[in-house]
């Protein structure tokens, strides 16, 4: 397109207030990018901001600030909601803040929530102030939160009979990762939905696999869940066994991260949990909720992972313990309180 007709447009679309989608196809890209046009008044185009979308956030949580904080950055416009009003604080002038969920509903294109758990997710959807009423068909809903997968693949049926789309997008990192844009994201639903909205996910996640149909992508991330609860506290027992030893654990740590056995758990987290606390970035009863989403789900798909009751089990404990609002790696402090050690 050249420039005289992108001129026209862009004077045409500020006269007549058009808000909608334009694709120039400036930039050539494989993933139908949307620019947006702005006029001064003195017919400059400028495409600094790229998007006229308006994309919903619902969960202004460990996860989803740094997801809005990410969208806004973008150049997208954001308009996000969350039940304790004072978490909305940190947005205000940045985004548009609204004081319900449906309000979210009403005026944005693709909603994320990004809420604590299966029982959440239901709530801000479908309970008598929930957004599922609100939400005109063709519109898009991204459910970030970690979710029952047999609920996520129930919540895309619902919402397929309005005519809603529905991706379910798991995350794999956490806050840090979200603040930095690094987090993976693991997609099921739509493709052409998916493709519609990877501008979006790209802002928040570098790598974004997409793996199929509902709820492809909540059992993979059940799957790494266990995974990492399991590595945690494999790392918890062995600086516990060390330190027990009348060995230093810091110096446990310090070997993990030379050898093959690194991630990033014993690179970020490992020797602050065993030098003493850690600000929660992943609530250990999050933790223990999405263990139980794993549970159950094996339970449902009759699969006997042996591993996982034990995992479970602790966490459980640390939970009865009273660390359920302390991060997942005071998984440390539930193994020397039952050895104990302090
Ligand atoms: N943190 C991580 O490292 C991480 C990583 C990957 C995935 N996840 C998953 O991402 C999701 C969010 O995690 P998070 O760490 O951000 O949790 P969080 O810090 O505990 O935030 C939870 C959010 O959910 C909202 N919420 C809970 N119940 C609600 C309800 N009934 N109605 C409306 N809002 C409700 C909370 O609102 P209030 O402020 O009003 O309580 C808050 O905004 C979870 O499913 C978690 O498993 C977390």
């Amino acid at each position: 397109m050249n420039a005289t007709l992108v001129r026209a447009l862009a004077a045409f679309l500020q006269l007549s207030s058009w808000n909608g989608l334009v694709n120039l196809g400036l930039e050539g890209d494989a993933e139908r990018q949307t620019t947006k046009l702005i006029y001064d008044g003195e017919g400059i185009l400028s495409r600094g901001a790229r998007f006229l979308r308006k994309i919903g956030l619902v969960g202004l949580g460990n996860m989803g600030l740094p997801i809005a904080g990410r969208i806004v950055q973008a150049g997208f416009s954001l308009v996000a909601y969350n039940r304790t009003k004072a978490k909305q604080d940190a947005l205000r002038g940045k985004a548009e803040m609204v004081g319900s969920q449906r309000e979210v509903a009403e005026s944005a294109d693709s909603i994320i929530i990004a809420v604590s758990d299966t029982t959440a997710v239901e709530e801000v959807m479908f309970s008598s102030q929930g957004m599922y009423e609100r939400i005109a068909a063709g519109k898009t809903v991204i459910n970030c939160s970690d979710i029952l997968p047999s609920t996520s693949k129930r919540i895309m049926e619902k919402l397929k009979r309005k005519n809603i789309n529905y991706l379910e997008v798991p995350l794999v990192g956490g806050p840090v990762q979200a603040k930095t844009g690094d987090l993976v994201a693991l997609v099921s639903g739509d493709r052409t939905r998916y493709e519609e909205n990877l501008d979006v996910l790209k802002t928040f996640a570098s790598k974004v696999f997409f793996i199929g149909p509902v709820p492809g992508a909540m059992y993979i991330k059940l799957a790494l869940n266990h995974l990492s609860a399991s590595y945690a506290q494999s790392i918890a027992e062995g600086s516990v066994l060390v330190e027990k030893a009348g060995l230093d654990p810091s110096l446990f740590i310090q070997i993990v991260n030379s050898t093959g056995f690194k991630t990033s758990f014993s690179e970020i987290k490992a020797m602050k949990m065993v030098k003493g606390s850690l600000e929660p970035t992943l609530y250990l009863r999050h933790m223990l909720k999405d263990l139980d989403l794993t549970d159950q789900t094996a339970e449902e798909m009759k699969v006997f992972l042996p591993l996982l009751q034990q995992v479970r089990s602790s966490y459980l404990g640390a939970y009865n313990m009273g660390y359920g609002d302390r991060d997942y790696s005071a998984i440390v402090k539930f193994i020397k309180d039952v050895n104990r050690m302090k």
